[in-house]
């Protein structure tokens, strides 16, 4: 069976490699490249001194001078190269469209960037615009190349302004990503105990899962330490927004080259992260309609392979079920603690929008917030159409408090 397609029946064991996952990365690209073949020389160029073009406006000048040219089909087509060159387009583009903020956007993203950008994305299955795949699973490297995946030791790839909580965000993220690969195989493990009617197992695997979904929430705490919230509103935020459901473009963005009609996309959010849409499958949790619908559409966002891993657990035969119609209380309370530790998750995450969002916009507004030279941004006022959406477009507080409290009740009563 091919990933990619929804309708086939689940072609069970289930097996990470399947699906682009590993053991040691989770839905991390293990080692990125860093650097693409020759016809891909300017973009390079640019996207290496991002931040600098950026707050100095002069980015849109540079893109304009890049010759038009189909780099895309020039690439080897690996996988490593696809996801560079789209990290690449995708960090460029941001740049390009909000260098002025929200107040001076454009309605057109021109041919020389619209139409590599628009191949590299049909090749991978993403979309047009910076995704959670890009900004964070694409775009680490280590320092010293035989040195461990912590924080001391890494790098991103690719830059916006932000400065140093440009790199934390992104990296502490990852370290998120890297929390769950226990949960990755724990689910696998899971599966295959249900099917093989053994509890045993089954109840490890979801003792491995609340591990590291505790482990993420630890993870997710260094936030508070390399990002500073007055920097992340003011000045990383709008480059991750998108052009759908976003007041700032509300006639979404042409693709000159590509199609004379505006297309629309939602911007980079962990909502599009594979792990929280395969824990909630696993455990069978309902978010409400709105929400779900929310959830589902960031799943286009995903690269296929981890959309396909997601749609096949949600095939599996049902975790809960077994759960319910076993009698072992171990399994009962293993399951529980599962749910309980991923509305845990869901309830800090919260707390770090509210001081990230809410109190950082607050403090904007009041001017009490300097981002000043910790930014090394320019820029003025800081955005306000995102006041209260997510860079994804949702309704913040209402989507995620909803997303915590349907999660809760996914426990069983034992
Ligand atoms: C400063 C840090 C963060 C902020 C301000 C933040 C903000 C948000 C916002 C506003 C949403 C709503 C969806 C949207 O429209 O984008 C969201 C959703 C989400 N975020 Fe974050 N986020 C942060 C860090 C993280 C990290 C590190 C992760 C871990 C991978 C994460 C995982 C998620 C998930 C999974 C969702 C979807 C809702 C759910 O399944 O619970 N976030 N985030």
């Amino acid at each position: 069976m091919e990933p990619g397609d929804g309708s086939e029946e689940p072609a069970l064991p289930l097996a990470l490699a399947r699906f682009q996952l590993s053991e040691e990365y989770g839905s991390l690209l293990p080692e990125p490249l860093t650097e693409l073949p020759a016809p891909y020389g300017p973009w390079m160029e640019i996207a290496h001194n991002l931040p600098q073009l950026i707050t100095s406006h002069q980015l849109r000048s540079r893109v304009h001078q890049v010759p038009l040219s189909f780099p895309a089909l020039k690439l080897s087509q690996r996988r490593e190269e696809l996801h560079l060159a789209h990290l690449v387009l995708s960090f460029i583009t941001m740049g390009y469209i909000w260098q002025e903020g929200e107040e001076g956007t454009v309605k057109v993203l021109p041919r020389n960037l619209a139409v590599p950008f628009w191949e590299v994305s049909q090749a991978l299955g993403l979309p047009p615009i910076l995704s959670h795949a890009d900004f964070v699973l694409a775009n680490w490297r280590r320092k010293n190349p035989n040195g461990p995946l912590e924080i001391n030791n890494l790098d991103t790839i690719i830059s916006l302004p932000g400065g140093e909580s440009l790199r934390g965000f992104i990296l502490v993220t990852l370290l998120v990503e890297k929390a769950a690969v226990p949960g990755f195989k724990a689910i696998v493990e899971a599966v295959r105990a249900i099917l093989q009617l053994d509890e045993e197992t089954l109840c490890r695997a979801l003792q491995e899962l609340t591990e590291a979904i505790r482990d993420m929430s630890k993870a997710l705490k260094q936030m508070h330490d390399y990002v500073d919230p007055a920097v992340f509103y003011a000045v990383i935020r709008i480059f991750l927004s998108g052009w759908k459901d976003n007041p700032a473009m509300p006639d979404g963005l042409i693709y000159e080259g590509v199609s004379d009609e505006p297309m629309e996309y939602s911007g980079g959010s962990a909502a599009q992260s594979t792990i929280l849409h395969a824990f909630d499958e696993l455990l069978g949790i309902r978010h409400s309609k709105e929400s779900a619908a929310f959830l589902h559409r960031m799943r286009d966002y995903m690269p296929p392979p981890h959309r396909a891993f997601v749609e096949e657990i949600r095939r599996a035969p049902s975790l809960k079920q077994h759960v319910l119609s076993s009698r072992d209380t171990r399994l009962h309370k293993a399951f529980n603690q599962c749910v309980s530790a991923l509305a845990d998750f869901r309830s800090y995450h919260i707390t770090v929008v509210t001081k990230y969002i809410t109190i950082a916009a607050t403090k904007a507004k009041a001017g009490q917030a300097e981002p000043g030279g910790k930014s090394g941004s320019s820029m003025g006022k800081p955005p306000s159409a995102l006041e209260a959406k997510g860079t994804g477009g949702s309704h913040i507080f209402s989507f995620l408090k909803s997303i915590r409290d349907t999660t809760r009740e996914g426990m069983i009563n034992a």
